[in-house]
């Protein structure tokens, strides 16, 4: 893509990646992408702010210098190291070798750690600010969003925050890159919350925390460096992700997130009678069945839904795998304050219930009820497991 001006003088130079398949080794992209956004600010001093993933920088460095002379360039901004948006900062160092890196003062470590670069680096202080000429870039610092090192630069007199991986998400800019112009808004919000789930979500104080350092500091444009950038409606992405960090404390919305694993369909079939129960009392719920999709995909119902309802066998005397799988992530994600409810199936001892109950204390789940039945479920099981889905969905209505 050309690079976009977004601003009088500032310029979006990032770039979509359309080859990694897992974001970060673990998540799904290969259908949604992703973009590196980083942004050019041209005054009697130049400033880059956030680069792209190395495999990326031939791209990235040629789109640069459709527009911009990079050895001139004065300042490199590094709002956070992790190598998707630090990758190119090797190569960008010898095109510009007189660019001073700005960073937090863990930053300064980490680009030896990673990179071997010691030289002409500048530590920052939380507040700092830094006249370009027209524009002052004001540094804020907001730890483990999504790193220790991780700070937000603020462009004071044009009201633009670059907030690096906070107000982020998966997809790939197609062309268009503002929330006014791109053609499905539903689509990169959806896409903002698994990003968020998958990535940001275990840092959501320090989310909330970051967001109320900017009290008092005006924001017309959020330009994150992954998705869209926000123009027209910047406070909905803020709000948004105000909103989803909220849950890492307080109870989420009043649905039902049904878990399925199933071998034989026994445990599918009590699955069915609870969401009858469920279905009477009106509550909605969505149901995944884990041996098919990626928890990736899963996070994001389970982050936002209140309830959750477990329905897995037992597998040697333990919970089948890959339910097991899923709630270890969502144990990582910090996934809590859930009411929860488990069913399943075994064939001469039990033991998944149990292994449910262990985890869910661990994520300091509430536990319902559970209805465990050994083989196929008889119409008592069945009763069991409709008033087991009444009962959850009349929890998370409360
Ligand atoms: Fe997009 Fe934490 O890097």
């Amino acid at each position: 893509m050309k690079p976009v001006e977004i601003r009088p003088n500032v310029f979006w130079v990032g770039v979509n990646d359309r080859v990694t398949e897992l974001f970060e080794g673990l998540w799904p992209i290969s259908r949604e992408g992703i973009s590196y956004n980083s942004y050019l600010i041209k005054d009697e001093k130049s400033a880059l702010i956030d680069l792209s993933k190395e495999m990326l920088s031939e791209d990235y460095l040629a789109q640069l210098a459709e527009i911009f002379d990079i050895a001139s360039l004065d300042y490199i901004v590094i709002n956070h190291m992790e190598p998707d948006h630090s990758g190119a900062l090797v190569w960008l160092r010898q095109l510009a070798p007189d660019a001073v890196i700005l960073g937090m003062p863990k930053t300064v470590g980490m680009l030896d750690d990673f990179y071997g670069l010691t030289e002409n680096i500048e530590s920052l202080s939380n507040g700092q600010e830094l006249s370009l000429g027209a524009n002052t870039l004001r540094f804020v610092y907001t730890p483990f969003v999504h790193w220790p090192e991780t700070m937000m630069t603020y462009m004071v007199e044009q009201k633009v925050l670059f907030p690096c991986d906070g107000f982020g998400g998966y997809g790939t800019l197609d062309g268009a890159i503002f929330d006014d112009t791109c053609a499905d808004l539903a689509y990169y919000e959806a896409e903002s919350l698994r990003y968020f789930t998958n990535i940001v979500a275990p840092f959501s104080k320090s989310v909330l925390s970051a967001i109320s350092k900017f009290e008092g500091m005006p924001i017309e444009v959020v330009a994150p460096s992954h998705g869209l950038i926000w123009r027209e409606n910047p406070g909905r992405i803020l709000e948004l992700y105000q909103t989803w960090s909220g849950y890492y404390h307080e109870p989420a919305q009043p649905g039902i997130t049904a878990l399925l694993g199933t071998m034989y369909r026994n445990t599918e079939r009590a699955l069915s009678a609870a969401l009858d129960g469920i279905a009477s009392e009106g509550v909605p719920v969505k149901v995944h069945d884990v041996r098919k999709t990626h928890v990736s995909y899963i996070l994001p119902d389970l982050w936002t839904q209140r309830g959750v309802l477990v329905a897995a066998p037992t597998y040697e005397r333990g919970l089948f795998p890959p339910m097991l799988d899923v709630l270890r992530m969502a144990d990582v994600k910090r996934v809590s304050h859930k009411a929860s409810a488990y069913l399943g199936s075994y064939a001469w001892s039990g033991g998944g219930q149990g292994a449910f109950e262990e985890i869910a204390e661990k994520m300091g789940w509430e536990v319902l009820n559970a209805v465990g039945f050994i083989g196929g479920p008889k119409a008592f099981d069945l009763d069991r497991a409709r008033e087991l889905g009444v009962q959850l969905a009349k929890a998370v209505k409360g």
